[in-house]
């Protein structure tokens, strides 16, 4: 499989949304990463459903919703019908034992359901029965909150820990990498075994004719 990069629209020019999810649209095996903060589970606000429910008109790459909200059980159904290809969700964010059924809930809407943790939550946290039904798995590299944090490098470990578990067991999840993702850190993660890396600054604090060769290089 193709590496998938992710650029987060966090890290874009939100006051030239369409030509900046336009400069994208020839490129492959690319979803855009879509950070939805409530201001409470982090200290950040981002957007939500009235932007979000758009972008599919301007794009046809996979939208990827990360959810950084204390409550994403009113996600779940606020968002079916935004054409969202990937949920995730917040270990944290949850009591533990309604996890499972919130991940059902949630396959009844998304074609893909993610689990993600924080820097300090260990990849021992999630259960067995949640590694053999999530789609992907979100391993945080920064904590959640902001672009343009310096890279984590406990998430190397956590990407190894969940190839070797994903080999042992037959799990089918992929291993995506979020936060502080450049060319250094990107080789780091892909030897490790990640499969998907989103990248904001990245990518976008360059100019709209580099960020081609900025995916490049990611893959590289
Ligand atoms: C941080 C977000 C990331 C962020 C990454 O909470 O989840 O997706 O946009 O930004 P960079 O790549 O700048 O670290
Ligand atoms: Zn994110």
């Amino acid at each position: 499989m193709k590496t998938i990069i992710s650029p987060s629209i966090l890290s874009c020019d939100f006051l030239n949304i369409e030509s900046e999810i336009k400069h994208f649209d020839n490129i492959d095996d690319l979803w855009f990463h879509l950070d939805i903060m409530d201001g409470h589970f982090v200290p950040n606000l981002t957007f939500g459903p009235p932007i979000i429910k758009n972008l599919h008109k301007i794009t046809s790459h996979k939208l990827d919703a990360h959810f950084m909200v204390s409550n994403p059980e009113f996600y779940i159904k606020a968002m079916k019908d935004h054409h969202i290809f990937n949920f995730t969700i917040h270990l944290e964010s949850v009591e533990k034992n309604s996890l499972k059924n919130l991940i059902y809930e949630c396959k009844q809407f998304y074609p893909s359901v993610g689990i993600s943790i924080k820097p300090n939550t260990p990849v021992a946290e999630i259960d067995s029965d949640i590694l053999s039904l999530v789609d992907l798995f979100l391993v945080m590299s920064v904590e959640p909150g902001f672009g343009g944090q310096s890279f984590l490098y406990n998430a190397v470990d956590k990407i190894s820990i969940l190839h070797d578990l994903r080999q042992k067991n037959g799990y089918k999840y992929i291993i995506q990498v979020d936060g502080g993702i450049n060319d250094e850190t990107a080789k780091h993660c892909l030897s490790a075994g990640a499969d998907n890396l989103v990248a904001g600054s990245y990518i976008f604090n360059s100019s709209p004719q580099d960020y081609l060769d900025k995916i490049k290089s990611l893959r590289a």
